[in-house]
């Protein structure tokens, strides 16, 4: 223990984390499974461990000082954590069940004995998307084939952290790109690079979604560190589009040869068994985090800045 650093942060090396350990300017320990000094992140300590193992979390967990615990720690791939679904009505198990429900409980119960302010990352699939865009006040969506297994996984890790200590407080958000990350794909990076290899499906027009400008996440984080602020946090575009809309308008800043976005429809339910179900009437509200003086970027403004960043622009 340095007894230097601000902020505990677990799932560092994440697409979302490591910006916020990176560019946040606070002084991070680590708890994690990827040494994050080996993605070039700079933090004050490093403890391996595997979220998975309750016993070695909890005894991390006590032994760390930081006054911050933000969770950016997940199992994120849709259609593979939609495998570990059990039957209805059947006892959650597996690892998505473990990381993404569980260990926000166990943190936020540690975090709540030992007096410290707890973050957990969320997201928008907590909602199933029947009746989008949604406010921060909004219920959960409860269980149903509709609702992928992830976004219960998480809608749980919610419920449970919340349970175990009221002051967790939720940072949701949406569909999140960023530049200079090359270790995963988002949604952004996707629609330009398929359009350059020319392999552009259709996008969906009628789907709703509020991408979020990674940027805004560590600025938000870093606003309720400092503030110490609670509650549940929307940061994602105020302005709700589609991927159509959104490819469109990405595409509209890339140089060179490339394929124009075209229009999709989203599929119904159920005709893709591989793939999870997703919210098509989706996308965050984001009134009442604006009104708590967060900035927050909309969709046309991080594109466009998305590819200035990554020097697309034309
Ligand atoms: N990506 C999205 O589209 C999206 C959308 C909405 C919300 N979110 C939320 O935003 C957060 C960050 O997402 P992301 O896409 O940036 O994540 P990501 O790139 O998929 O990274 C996942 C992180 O979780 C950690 N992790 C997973 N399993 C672990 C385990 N068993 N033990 C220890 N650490 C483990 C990984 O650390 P190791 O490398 O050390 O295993 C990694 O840092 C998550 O809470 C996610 O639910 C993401």
């Amino acid at each position: 223990m340095t007894g230097m650093s601000e902020v505990l942060v677990l799932g560092a090396t994440s697409m979302v984390g490591s910006h916020f350990v990176k560019y946040g300017n606070l002084r991070c320990s680590v708890i994690g499974q990827d040494d994050p000094r080996r993605a070039g992140l700079s933090v004050e300590r490093f403890e391996r461990v595997d979220l998975d193992d309750r016993v070695a979390l909890l005894q991390a967990l006590d032994r760390s000082a930081e006054p911050v615990i933000v969770n950016f720690a997940a199992k994120t791939n849709v259609d593979l954590v939609e495998r570990e679904r059990p039957p209805m009505g059947a006892s959650p198990s597996g690892t998505a069940w473990t990381v993404n429900a569980l260990a926000p409980e166990l943190i936020a119960a540690q975090a709540r004995s030992s007096g410290r302010l707890f973050v957990q990352i969320s997201t928008d699939f907590v909602f199933d998307g029947r009746g989008g865009p949604y406010s921060e006040t909004d219920p959960r969506s409860e269980l149903s084939p509709g609702l992928s297994w992830y976004g219960w996984t998480k809608s749980e890790g919610e419920r449970r952290a919340r349970d175990a200590y009221p002051a967790t407080v939720l940072v949701r958000i949406a569909y999140p790109y960023r530049s200079g990350f090359s270790s995963k794909t988002d949604v952004a990076r996707w629609i330009v690079e398929r359009s350059m290899e020319g392999s552009l499906p259709p996008l969906y027009a009628d789907q709703q979604i509020s991408p979020t400008w990674i940027p805004d996440v560590t600025a938000a984080v870093v606003r309720i560190v400092r503030s110490g602020r609670r509650g549940t946090f929307h940061v994602a575009s105020p302005l709700i589009t589609s991927p159509f809309e959104f490819g469109t308008e990405l595409l509209r800043w890339v140089s060179g040869h490339h394929a124009e976005a075209v229009p999709g429809l989203f599929p119904v339910d159920g005709t893709d068994p591989t793939r999870a179900p997703r919210p098509r009437c989706g996308g965050l509200r984001t009134h009442a985090t604006e009104g708590a003086g967060f900035h927050l970027t909309s969709w046309k403004d991080g594109a466009r800045a998305l590819a200035r960043e990554e020097g697309w622009v034309r």
